[in-house]
């Protein structure tokens, strides 16, 4: 019999502080402010329009982009007195404070101070703290160390074919980063939480239909590999006479995913940017989706294709990219259509996943788990998120991709149906060498992570 408390992988109660915190003196705090972290859509900030507020890690930013077209991104408070920059005059060469006019760059320089006389050099020695900023992918992205930082993560994007557009979008969850960030590698979740209410009947039989064969096998076998960006895995099941089904999905330090919604060469990255402990927002970057997720007769599963329904943004520091289903109005369940039509009742995909990663709790408390078989992924990626945290703590240690943009490069996931006697491995290697035209090193299946060949699977 298999322990469901799987030999070493229960998380003790100061690990799950080590792995959830982000504070600017929390270790994994720490360990964020090592990387670029998209922060804001470009088109959220108007050229001389107003500031943004920005929460990032548990501490407030103003974003704003000044008349001439540039973002910066600085405290919201200012250097005289604290006042919020908030309410400031967005002004050629910077913003100005209303309360006594001190003037800031975007660079976080105060440039005039009108309420000091004119012969000191006073604001020569006065600054408010300014991120590094890079605008790309319809992006503003910032970079929250001292000191230069490094080139932006290299993912695939720059390679999309000619004429497919990269999507952007943001939405706001209400629970810590990781919980979240857990729901995009527990493939497992898809058969019961989206397709729950989908037998193998709707679609052809015989079919290798990507979506029929979860129905078909609601518990995969799993193989998860430690990589050096984070950790990659494949859960694989049965597809029909000599065939196998394989999603193989992705880590990436430290808070990336790449989920396998698409056949494999999906070039999309998923980013669970902490806002603070309680709150995290998902930014996908990605081009376009296929239709695969339709029955036999042509229609869309259920759940699939549903539009997502975004509040107003406000000023508010958590008012950005809110969606009408929460905790408090029960995620909008009908529990007429989870007798029918849909498992859970909640509509859409992405509301399904956000209804129950919230329903966790702010932080889900990990000591109370019972882990599977099925949650070896969370466990690889926990464990190397705890390293790295750790390591940086303890030893200064520069963590794994934050100067190494080329790390992301020639990554991407999705799902393929195989020959049983290929190796999934060397499927995907042999694909990246594709995506890398022969340039990428292969990556390699560690002893200490072994699992039975695919080819075993039922
Ligand atoms: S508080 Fe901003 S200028 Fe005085
Ligand atoms: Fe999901």
């Amino acid at each position: 019999m298999i322990s469901t408390r799987l030999l070493g992988n229960a998380v003790r109660a100061e690990e799950n502080v080590l792995l959830t915190l982000v504070g600017p003196h929390a270790p994994m705090g720490k360990l964020m402010r090592r990387y670029w972290i998209p922060a804001l859509r470009s088109d959220e900030l108007e050229a001389g329009g107003a500031p943004v507020r920005l929460r990032l890690l548990c501490e407030n930013f103003l974003a704003f982009r000044s008349p001439e077209g540039e973002v910066g991104v600085v405290d919201h408070r200012c250097a005289h007195r604290c006042a919020s920059l908030f309410y400031g005059r967005n002004e050629e060469g910077g913003i100005r404070c209303v309360y006594h006019g001190w003037k800031f760059a975007r660079n976080g320089q105060c440039i005039e101070m009108p309420s000091e006389p004119p012969e000191t050099d006073y604001k020569a020695r006065v600054r408010i703290r300014a991120l590094h900023v890079a605008e790309k992918f319809g992006v503003v992205w910032v970079h929250m160390a001292d000191g230069a930082p490094p080139p932006l993560p290299h993912f695939d994007w720059n390679e999309l074919e000619a004429g497919k557009a990269l999507s952007v979008s943001f939405m706001m969850r209400e629970c810590n980063w990781l919980q979240a960030l857990e729901g995009d590698i527990d493939t497992c979740h898809v058969g019961f939480l989206h397709l729950g209410a989908v037998g193998p009947d709707a679609f052809e039989e015989g079919s290798l239909n990507y979506y029929r064969q979860m129905p078909e096998n609601l518990a995969p076998k799993y193989e998860a590999l430690e990589t050096e960006y984070g950790a990659t895995y494949c859960a694989y099941r049965h597809a029909g006479p000599g065939n196998t089904y394989h999603r193989i999905g992705h880590f990436a330090m430290p808070f990336w995913t790449m989920v396998p919604s698409e056949p494999m060469d999906h070039i999309h990255a998923r980013a669970w940017v902490p806002i603070d402990d309680h709150h995290s927002m998902l930014v996908v970057i990605g081009g376009p989706r296929s239709t695969f997720t339709r029955d036999k007769h042509g229609e869309l599963l259920p759940g699939a294709g549903v539009a997502i329904r975004y509040l107003p943004n406000t000023s508010d520091w958590l008012g950005r990219w809110r969606i009408e289903e929460n905790p408090r109005n029960d995620h909008l369940i009908s529990r007429e259509t989870q007798r029918g039509r849909s498992y859970t009742g909640i509509e859409g995909i992405p509301v399904q996943d956000q209804a129950i990663t919230e329903s966790m709790g702010p932080i889900v408390d990990r000591t109370k788990e019972h882990l599977g078989t099925s949650d070896r992924m969370i466990m690889l990626t926990r464990r190397k998120l705890m390293r790295a945290a750790a390591a940086l703590r303890d030893e200064g240690s520069v963590p794994p991709g934050a100067d190494a943009a080329e790390s992301y490069h020639h990554l991407r996931a999705g799902f393929a149906i195989l020959p049983d006697d290929t190796d999934w491995l060397d499927y995907y290697n042999s694909r990246r060498s594709v995506w890398s035209k022969g340039a990428a090193a292969p990556i390699e299946r560690m002893k200490r992570h072994a699992a039975p060949a695919p080819g075993n699977a039922t």
